[in-house]
């Protein structure tokens, strides 16, 4: 038997309230695949992140985990499903510490002793979280907070990490390393549904993309078919 997508989307529409932005939207990331999403401000990119996880509702259409149907399922269902989220804007609480920061990912576990591995591996992931730890998360640097986002999201051991805009507002050296640690995380066998503005690395690092347009899936496929698309060297890379 063939083994199901890690997250499989049919036709998804949601949004807030009597606003809707999601129309139609199809999509899957196998286990361990690395997938990006492309698309425009506001094209709603965020909207499905979170429709994933749960924080936004979907009003039609299925979301289904491991193959089990958790449309509109809680947050707390998704993380335990292995669905872990690094929000747009990293949310760290800035006046806990970064170590307590790292283990509210952790917050539906209750295997110490795994937890405190986690932790550590989180560290030698991210050395400077760990000489850090005790420091209140709101004096990170930009890209400490986000190792400390992606390190918090790994504290719930996911097999997807959703992970909104990598690189916002990052100098190129924390990026990269971000990129090369992604990277890490991806071979360990974590899927990642990945949203960054900077198109080329985001093709770079993905196996395939979806191009969101409006709410809608416009363009699908692997990263070097879009890469190469004119419409999206245009649209995304500033290319003609
Ligand atoms: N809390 C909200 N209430 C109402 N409308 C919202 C809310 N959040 C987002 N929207 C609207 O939903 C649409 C999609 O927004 P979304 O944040 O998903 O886009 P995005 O693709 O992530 O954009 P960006 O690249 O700027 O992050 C936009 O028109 C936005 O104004
Ligand atoms: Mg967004």
């Amino acid at each position: 038997m063939t083994q199901p997508a890690k997250i499989s989307i049919s036709g998804l529409q949601g949004g807030y309230g009597d606003v809707q932005v999601l129309w139609d939207i199809s999509l899957d990331v196998k286990p361990g695949e690395l997938v990006c999403l492309i698309g425009s401000n506001g094209a709603g990119k965020t909207t499905l992140l979170r429709c994933i996880s749960g924080t936004v509702p979907a009003t039609a259409g299925k979301i289904l985990v491991d193959g089990k149907d958790m449309t509109n399922a809680t947050t707390a269902d998704l993380v335990r499903a292995g669905i872990a989220h690094v929000p747009e804007g990293r949310r760290l609480f800035s006046a806990m510490s970064v170590r307590d920061n790292l283990l509210m990912g952790a917050y539906l576990r209750d295997d110490r002793t795994e937890i405190a591995a986690d932790l550590d591996r989180v560290y030698t992931m991210f050395p400077i979280l760990g000489e850090r730890r005790r420091q209140d998360a709101g004096t990170l640097s930009g890209g400490e907070q986000q190792m400390c986002a992606i390190g918090r999201g790994l504290l719930a051991r996911p097999s997807l990490l959703l992970i909104d805009e990598l690189s916002l507002g990052l100098a190129p050296r924390a990026v990269e390393l971000l990129i090369e640690r992604l990277r890490d995380i991806n071979r360990s066998g974590v899927a990642i549904l990945l949203v960054e503005q900077d198109v080329m690395d985001a093709l770079d690092l993905a196996e395939r993309g979806y191009v969101i347009n409006r709410g809608r899936v416009s363009m699908s496929g692997d990263s070097k078919t879009l890469a190469a698309d004119p419409s999206v060297r245009e649209a995304f890379m500033g290319l003609a």
